[in-house]
């Protein structure tokens, strides 16, 4: 049974049995993340954009680990400028790693790296670990084609942000709940800074009302699955 464990903001950890994987491991300067870089132990890290709250320890994380980077091709390539090892993918692409498969997904959004370097389009993550499904979109306004993500995948856990401003508030992550049809739905992207200092209880309740399985998850908390 796959396991994710929120490490604050955007950042998850998840585990299977064949595997351990971060995507968007922003923990250095992140005000609500309590892990530490060096003491995440991963087989690879996952990136959806190259923002700094998503990019953040990824290149410390991915060479202590020896652990590859996964993302969009121009944001991998530039990640293999820092020294790392690096699987380019696009979206629309899966690939069946050792751990589990990992599809990406569009998402609405920029990506340019804290350094100024633009970083092609940002995506989303369906990740499968052990025939369960995780949705990890990014940082993204509400899509449509969420619905076709949603029919096409038994998503058992999806992770939406709802904080508004640079992404989806809560209301549009309502609605992307009842495109993708989740299991069970987790907000991110929240609180840590004062502007998308948003209620995740107001989301959780309101997609009860509609009746899909909503969970906050504290900072550090796990949701097996
Ligand atoms: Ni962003
Ligand atoms: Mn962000």
């Amino acid at each position: 049974m796959p396991k994710i464990t929120f490490l604050g903001h955007s950042a998850f950890y998840m585990e299977g049995s064949k595997g351990r994987i971060v995507i968007d491991p922003f923990l250095s300067g992140n005000p609500v993340a309590k892990m530490k870089p060096q003491d995440l132990k991963v087989n690879f890290v996952l990136l959806t954009h190259g923002h700094g709250d998503h990019l953040g320890d990824a290149i410390e994380i991915s060479r202590t680990n020896q652990a590859p980077v996964i993302a969009p091709f121009e944001l991998a390539n530039y990640c293999a400028s820092q020294g790392v090892t690096i699987h380019p993918m696009h979206i629309g692409g899966a690939h069946n790693f050792p751990f589990g498969r990992v599809k990406l997904t569009i998402a609405h959004h920029g990506s340019s790296t804290p350094d100024g370097t633009y970083t092609g389009n940002p995506c989303g993550f369906l990740v499968t670990m052990d025939g369960k499904i995780f949705y990890h979109p990014g940082d993204t306004g509400l899509f449509y084609d969420m619905k076709l993500i949603g029919e096409m995948n038994k998503i058992d856990v999806a992770v939406l942000p709802i904080g508004d401003n640079f992404t989806m508030g809560v209301d549009d992550a309502v609605k992307a709940t009842e495109f993708l049809n989740p299991g069970m739905v987790i907000p991110m992207h929240y609180k840590t800074f004062d502007v998308i200092d948003v209620r995740p209880e107001e989301f959780v309740n309101k997609v009860k009302e509609k009746g899909f399985n909503g969970q906050i998850l504290s900072v550090n908390s796990s949701y097996e699955f």
